[in-house]
């Protein structure tokens, strides 16, 4: 991640919010003694034996430890075996992850203090609802363009979005390609927010569909857009939805990706990572490379994929129905 002098507002605070995620992941693993047993054994270890060292679940410790290469807290040494996994300077490191490991001990009920004292309230839950749909909208008017303009979506007129969500994204859609018309389709409660909070009645280009994707049915239409829905979810349901895209899909449409890439080794970028871990402790999915979505977007029917990068937080992979 670079410094914050090349930033100016508001990506600092997406900065600054990363900031966050680069502390949890060294203070977890500093916690769990990756750092000590490291030290104890005295050479790389495998990421699946530290996991067996420390009782942890070889999926999420390997997670962790991409997030601790990307960040340069970890050394990796490639094998015919895999990688192994070292420290950069043992002695040194020892001391700074001891102190660390007893801020640990204190970060988070400072965290809390802090929090209480500050708002004097308990977040309820459509609070946390409201709160969550205008952060997840200010991320697309910050980059939603370069997602959308990724593509030329311009022969695509009928559009959905699913998950669409507070509507930020629908809106840019709909700024960019001025002949298109895009539904956000989401659970009943989210449509409700977004249609009273996010979305003014006289954009005639927005229309809402109340439904739960998984469950309910879904409209047809010539492209839909599935931004940040994926990497909550695991492969299977993944496949599942897909297909239910594929089936719905006119021929000639498609369905347009967007998430943050991993490169396809898995060695960042490091806010990719980062975001791989939150989505760990907070879904049942995980961020993926761009060839783990086209093999998902193929097993669901789609062809013609093509990937774009767009340099930013946030990439783009379409898929087409023949
Ligand atoms: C991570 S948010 C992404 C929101 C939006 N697409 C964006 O990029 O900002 C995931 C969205 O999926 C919606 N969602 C989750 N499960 C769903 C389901 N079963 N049916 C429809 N929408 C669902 C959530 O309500 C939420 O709006």
């Amino acid at each position: 991640m670079g410094s914050t002098e090349d930033l100016e507002y508001p990506q600092i605070i997406m900065q600054y919010s990363n900031g966050f995620l680069v502390s949890k992941v060294m203070f977890t693993a500093c916690e769990l003694g990756v750092f000590d047993l490291l030290l104890e054994s005295g050479k790389p270890l495998s990421s699946d034996a530290i996991a067996a060292h420390l009782g942890a679940s070889t999926m999420g410790m390997k997670r962790l430890l991409d997030a601790c290469v990307g960040l340069k807290l970890l050394a990796i040494e490639m094998t015919q075996e895999g990688g192994l996994l070292g420290q950069f300077n043992m002695g040194l490191e020892s001391h700074l992850f001891q102190s660390m490991q007893l801020m640990t001990k204190h970060i988070m009920v400072w965290m809390m203090v802090m929090i209480a004292s500050v708002l004097h309230l308990y977040l309820r839950s459509d609070e946390e609802m409201l709160k969550f749909m205008a952060g997840q909208n200010s991320v697309w008017t910050i980059c939603g363009r370069d997602v959308l303009a990724a593509f030329d979506l311009s022969p695509f007129t009928q559009i959905y979005d699913l998950g669409g969500g507070g509507g930020a994204l629908a809106q840019e859609c709909v700024s960019l390609y001025p002949n298109s018309t895009v539904t956000i389709y989401d659970l009943p409660k989210v449509v409700r927010v977004a249609k009273e909070q996010f979305v003014s009645p006289e954009e005639r280009q927005i229309t809402f569909h109340e439904g739960d994707f998984f469950n309910d049915s879904i409209p047809e239409a010539e492209l839909y857009i599935l931004s940040k829905i994926l990497h909550d979810w695991d492969d299977d349901k993944c496949k599942k939805l897909l297909a239910k895209v594929y089936k719905a899909c006119k021929p000639g449409g498609g369905v347009l990706l967007v998430e943050s890439l991993l490169n396809e080794d898995k060695s960042g970028p490091v806010e990719t990572q980062l975001y791989s871990m939150n989505m760990l402790v907070q879904t049942e999915g995980k961020e993926r490379t761009a060839s783990e979505y086209s093999k998902l977007l193929e097993a669901a029917g789609f062809g013609m994929i093509q990937v774009k990068r767009t340099g930013k937080l946030y990439d783009a992979v379409l898929g087409r129905k023949e």
